[in-house]
């Protein structure tokens, strides 16, 4: 279904330059280097649509993509790069937190996490925001792929047992692949299937 038909639309360093909130929007957001510019790539299974880096601090705009003309997607620049200049920190981090909190038509937003790092500061402060301002979300746990399948199982429930938050949805676990035809496939799975 979205096979091919990510288009970039728009880029805000300020929130007056967010486009209208014309569709159902789904942000990704988390630490920088987490892998949401990746994320966004793999599910429409293309590379190269959105910039991913292996340096952190890529991304430093706010993005919006349109997903066939039904969804928007929105990649969110990573908070917590230790090497930004304090006062380009902040401003990203600002506008990050202006987002979550007042984007009208915003349905989820996507809280990536590290596998291998866990949860950080910065991600509960982000939970907290999104708690007092009512944005609903969900964590996503990301490059499974280098973590042991049993840590990848204790980290998912290490976050469920030290949740005190109203997660929204299912934690998710994920991690990409590239195959030798260089198209992107996203394995993403529940850590409890039973549960729906
Ligand atoms: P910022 O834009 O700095 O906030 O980073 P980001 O969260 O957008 O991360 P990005 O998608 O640019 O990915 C960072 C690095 O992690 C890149 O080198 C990716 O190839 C790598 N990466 C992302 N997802 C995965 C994954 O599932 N598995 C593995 N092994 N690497 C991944
Ligand atoms: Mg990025």
């Amino acid at each position: 279904v979205f096979k091919n038909n990510l288009t970039f639309f728009a880029a805000a360093k300020v929130s007056s330059s967010f486009p209208p909130a014309d569709l159902p929007e789904i942000a990704f957001a988390g630490r920088s280097n987490v892998g949401k510019s990746s994320l966004l790539n793999a599910l429409t299974r293309r590379w190269g649509v959105v910039r991913t880096s292996d340096k952190p601090g890529l991304t430093q705009t706010i993005n919006f993509f349109n997903l066939g003309s039904k969804l928007s997607l929105v990649d969110l620049p990573g908070y917590g790069f230790a090497y930004a200049k304090e006062e380009v920190k902040d401003s990203w981090e600002e506008l990050v937190k202006e987002y979550v909190s007042t984007r009208v038509g915003l349905k989820r937003v996507c809280l990536l996490i590290d596998t291998k790092w866990g949860m950080k500061l910065r991600d509960y402060e982000l939970i907290n925001l999104m708690e007092r301002s009512q944005t609903k979300y969900q964590i996503v746990l990301t490059k499974t792929d280098v973590v042991f399948p049993i840590d990848v199982a204790r980290r998912a429930m290490q976050i469920e047992e030290t949740d005190e938050y109203h997660c929204s949805f299912l934690i998710l676990l994920i991690s990409f692949l590239i195959e030798d035809d260089g198209k992107l496939q996203v394995w993403c799975w529940h850590p409890k299937p039973e549960n729906g």
